[in-house]
């Protein structure tokens, strides 16, 4: 099938649209596999195009002149990713105008416009797409309008804010409220004027985004009530923990009898529930319906490349598939080797029976040493001359674990054949291989 070559425009070259221009040079063999099409950036409006961009864009893309993308009838889909209301609304109704599709990221640009944007995107029979503008790479809308389109959702509950929750989790960990914002600012998750995280504005144009797809009535961010963590002291966090419960900014989209209750507030959540387990800068919505029960979609709610992941997948959609691209079968393009046995990385929690002297201790750490593994925990029960061991080790290969605990099985103080079993206690950082 031949490949396709598709002009595309992006509106902002700043940490977003330069993470989109860097993934559709870096993913074009990965979208024309799935699509049929290369896309290539062919024009990017900025403010300055003498500015220091982090991935620099072809000589002749850069134009500080709308025109040059609305009058381009080649550009076959635009994305917005400069933020704020203005210019910006009225640029993307001029798009929208002249027949081109349009993807944003910008929550308060749809949460505050959107009847208006919507109306013009329909009236012109092109597409707007908005996956980016709530939780970054976080596919929520894509599985509202899409994966649930025969589900009643009646209830979505959402930590949409990774600033705020990264703040409440350090205050968890002892600090002040001061002392956690600081720290928030000092590696990235906080802007210099964090107000419209804290006062939970920006948690509550996700949510008005979030209610109107779910429900189908729009929501617009003066619709929702809302109020941030400003007034959360350590004394709410001790308190909260005391009665096994933490404190989290909960965006919360309720239908209630058929009418609408879309709030954002800082709540109390149980710890067991899934909201809860929710830490740092990540984001969660949990999704309540009838037929699904419950489903909850966890990941990273901001960031240039992650933002990027899904304006580019909402580019995607809007050019479609043709031939055989992954959108209409099982995606196999490839044949991957298995991994050789043994070589998968983890920890493991390893059982040992052994007979209680002095020196066993000792014996084990050594045979595990030699194999490269070493002990995170150890828990040592005795009972009538004989002791178990509950040891935890750093992540390791199973391979060499398995040769580690057969050695030990063979010193004369072994009791019984040891084993172990893998331990999952990480949340899927790369290079762990069980997660
Ligand atoms: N960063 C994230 O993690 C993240 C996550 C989710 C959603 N978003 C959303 O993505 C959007 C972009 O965010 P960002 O972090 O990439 O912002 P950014 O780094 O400040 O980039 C904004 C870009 O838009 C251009 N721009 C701004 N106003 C303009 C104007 N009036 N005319 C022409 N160009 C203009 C700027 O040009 P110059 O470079 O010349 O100044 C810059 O290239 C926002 O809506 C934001 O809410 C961001």
């Amino acid at each position: 099938m031949a490949s396709v070559d598709v002009p595309v425009a992006l509106l902002g070259y700043g940490t977003v649209g330069s993470a989109v221009s860097r993934l559709l040079v870096e993913s074009a063999d990965d979208i024309e596999r799935a699509t049929g099409h290369r896309l290539r950036v062919v024009r990017a409006l900025v403010r300055d195009p003498e500015k220091e961009r982090a991935f620099p864009a072809d000589p002749g893309v850069l134009t500080t002149d709308i025109a040059d993308i609305r009058d381009d009838p080649s550009i076959a889909v635009v994305a917005e990713v400069m933020g704020g209301i203005e210019p910006t609304g009225d640029y993307v109704l001029a798009l929208l105008a002249a027949g081109k599709p349009v993807v944003s990221a910008n929550k308060q640009l749809i949460a505050r416009r959107g009847a208006e944007l919507f109306g013009a995107a329909s009236a012109a029979g092109v597409q707007l797409r908005f996956e980016a503008s709530v939780c970054a790479a976080i596919p929520v809308i894509k599985v509202l309008r899409e994966a649930l389109v025969v589900t009643t959702v009646h209830r979505i509950l959402g930590i949409v804010n990774g600033t705020t929750n990264f703040i409440l989790t350090e205050m968890e960990k002892g600090s002040g409220y001061d002392e956690a914002l600081a720290e928030a600012q000092r590696q990235g998750f906080a802007e210099a004027d964090p107000t419209e995280d804290v006062s939970g504005a920006d948690a509550a144009a996700k949510m008005a985004i979030l209610a109107t797809v779910a429900f189908g009535s729009r929501v617009t961010l003066d619709d929702v009530e809302y109020e941030g963590i400003e007034s959360i002291t350590p004394l709410h966090v001790a308190a909260a923990r005391e009665m096994g419960m933490a404190v989290r900014l909960v965006g919360a989209a309720s239908l209630v009898g058929g009418k609408l209750d879309v709030r954002v507030h800082p709540a109390l959540v149980d710890r067991r529930h899934p909201l809860a387990a929710v830490e740092g800068a990540f984001n969660a919505v949990m999704l309540q319906g009838d037929a699904i029960r419950e489903i909850t979609l966890e990941g990273p709610g901001a960031g240039g490349i992650e933002t990027a992941s899904a304006v580019v997948a909402d580019m995607v959609s809007v050019i479609g598939t043709t031939g055989t691209g992954f959108l209409q079968n099982d995606a196999c393009w490839r044949e991957l080797e298995p991994l050789e046995p043994g070589r998968l990385r983890s920890p493991f929690y390893v059982r040992l029976d052994v007979e209680d002297r002095a020196g066993v201790l000792a014996h084990v750490a050594l045979r595990l040493a030699t194999h490269g593994v070493s002990i995170g925990r150890l828990v040592q029960h005795q009972d009538n001359g004989s002791a178990t061991l509950h040891i935890v080790t750093h992540e390791a290969p199973a391979g060499d674990v398995d040769a580690a605990l057969e050695e030990i099985g063979g010193l004369e103080e072994s009791r019984s054949a040891p084993s172990a079993l893998p331990v999952i206690s990480d949340r899927g950082v790369p290079g762990l291989g069980w997660a």
